[in-house]
């Protein structure tokens, strides 16, 4: 009987043994991105900076974003050559709100559409931080970021274009009430932190699915699986909730799997989405096997979903705009 049927380990059979379909070229696998326009947020390393890398092999015009103006040249000379002649890398800081909403601005300014939003930063973070307009690091980068592009990059989303959240299956361990705690100083603790800001992300993705499909787009939560990045390198025992004991095996699980097989999930949903997603479908959580999972209550709960994109746009100390996904 697999593990991840009992409540304890959810989920955690989509990773093992990893899947043999990852390394087939993606040309062959494929149709043309040509002239698609993509945002990659956070890819200037790891699952982000992978999943930019196949979509520029597939001809889609990709602009990546991170902070590092270095990194972020050579992410953009090396997605030029993977076959994204006009590949820009855009600077950003996600951790504010600011930030977002400049990126939105530059982005509008950039391209005149966007086909596909890749909402990849985020991640776990080792220790508590508190970003410059005082929100929680980690609900800052994986809930607020993804609410708040999303909605603001909305007037110039395509008809049939596509949100992709990426989350993790960690969200389903998270026990409690994501709408309180636990980030309080001296509380904190990585992993729970980081579950819940999953869990908020994938309730967000449902509202916001459903809010955009009467305008045809679609907002899918995407789980690439484990792999081994600079945020999981980062990572030390401390970080899990997991017996000390168990630390080698979930190294060895982090370290079995490369960044460029984790983004080859994200590429097929953005590439080839009717093959994952039924026609119609989004507000959606697709596993790391590119499955549609059934979320059971939580998908029935429209007051929390909701409330996860008022918390995402709540975070920290800055005002936000009026309106939300509002040009201003
Ligand atoms: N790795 C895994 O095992 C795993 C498993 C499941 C889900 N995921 C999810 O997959 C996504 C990517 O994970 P990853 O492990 O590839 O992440 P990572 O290695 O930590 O990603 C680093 C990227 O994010 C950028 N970044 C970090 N903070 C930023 C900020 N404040 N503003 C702008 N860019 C920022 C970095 O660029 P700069 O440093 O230049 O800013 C870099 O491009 C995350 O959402 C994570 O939760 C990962």
């Amino acid at each position: 009987m697999p593990c991840c049927s009992q409540a304890q380990f959810p989920g955690c059979c989509d990773y093992w043994p990893p899947a043999a379909a990852m390394s087939r070229d993606l040309k062959g696998e494929f149709a043309t991105m040509r002239n698609k326009s993509v945002i990659v947020t956070g890819a200037t390393a790891g699952i982000g900076r992978a999943a930019a890398l196949q979509l520029a092999s597939l001809r889609a015009d990709v602009v990546v974003t991170g902070r590092d103006p270095e990194r972020g040249r050579a992410t953009e000379e090396a997605l030029r050559a993977a076959g994204s002649p006009r590949a820009r890398f855009v600077r950003a800081d996600h951790s504010t709100l600011d930030g977002n909403l400049a990126l939105a601005a530059e982005v509008k300014h950039l391209v005149d559409r966007v086909d596909v939003l890749v909402n990849n930063v985020g991640g776990l973070m080792p220790r508590r931080q508190i970003t410059a307009d005082d929100a929680e690091m980690t609900l800052a980068l994986n809930v607020r970021a993804p609410v708040v592009l999303t909605d603001q990059l909305r007037p110039v989303l395509c008809r049939d274009g596509l949100v992709v959240n990426v989350a993790s299956d960690a969200f389903s361990w998270f026990r409690g009430d994501p709408f309180e705690g636990p980030d309080e100083a001296g509380d904190y603790e990585p992993f729970r932190a980081y579950a819940r800001a999953k869990l908020l992300l994938v309730l967000a993705t449902l509202a916001q699915g459903r809010e955009l499909r009467p305008e045809g787009m679609r907002v899918v939560a995407v789980n690439p699986g484990p792999a081994w990045t600079p945020g999981t390198r980062a990572l030390n025992p401390n970080c899990m909730p997991a017996p000390k004991v168990m630390w080698p095996i979930v190294r060895l699980v982090q370290r079995s799997r490369s960044a460029d097989q984790a983004a080859r999930v994200l590429t097929r949903v953005v590439a080839a989405p009717d093959d994952v997603l039924r026609p119609g479908v989004t507000g959606c959580y697709v596993s790391a096997r590119g499955k549609v999972r059934d979320l059971g209550a939580l998908g029935d709960d429209l007051e929390r979903q909701e409330r996860a994109v008022r918390t995402g746009w709540a975070l920290g100390n800055a005002s936000a705009p009026e309106r939300r996904g509002s040009d201003a």
